[in-house]
């Protein structure tokens, strides 16, 4: 498959969008400052809080996951069986896992993980949801691949 290249200009703090890439679903999400100030609070509930199990390029395995801090690029699909995983913001994470407001979760075995993609421990998923290789040609576009 193809490259694709993605405009990334109207995306909304907090907001994820989805595009196809190799028949995979990957999502892009603008992470607000807060998002990434509460990375560091949970690292403790992390399978693999430094993504040392390479699920990432090189050039992502930082605290981040990410080429940008800002934005959030990863594969949308659970490392347990493939399915897609929900994005709940606002608080609606919490009821999932008490102190995190914002993730992701994974309505088939109830896997969960971070806004860096970071799976959280007593979870089916082993790893964290992978980083594809992509590059920004400009501050608004990103190619995925
Ligand atoms: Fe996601 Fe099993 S496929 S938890």
């Amino acid at each position: 498959g193809a490259d694709v290249e993605v405009d990334i200009s109207a995306i909304e703090p907090g907001q994820l969008i989805r595009v196809m890439w190799r028949s995979k679903p990957v999502w892009i999400v603008r992470r607000t400052p807060e998002t990434l100030e509460a990375l560091s609070k949970h690292e403790d509930k992390l399978k693999d809080p430094n993504s040392e199990a390479e699920q990432q390029p090189a050039f992502a395995q930082n605290k981040y996951r990410s080429l940008k801090e800002e934005y959030l690029v990863l594969v949308g699909i659970c490392t347990h069986l493939g399915c897609s995983p929900q994005f709940l913001k606002n608080g609606a994470f919490e009821e999932i896992v008490e102190g995190v407001p914002e993730g992701f979760f994974c309505p088939c075995h109830g896997s969960k993980f971070d806004m860096a993609g970071r799976v959280f421990q007593n979870v089916p998923a082993p790893l964290n949801l992978v980083v594809p290789p992509y590059q920004f040609v400009d501050d608004n576009t990103i190619i995925i691949g």
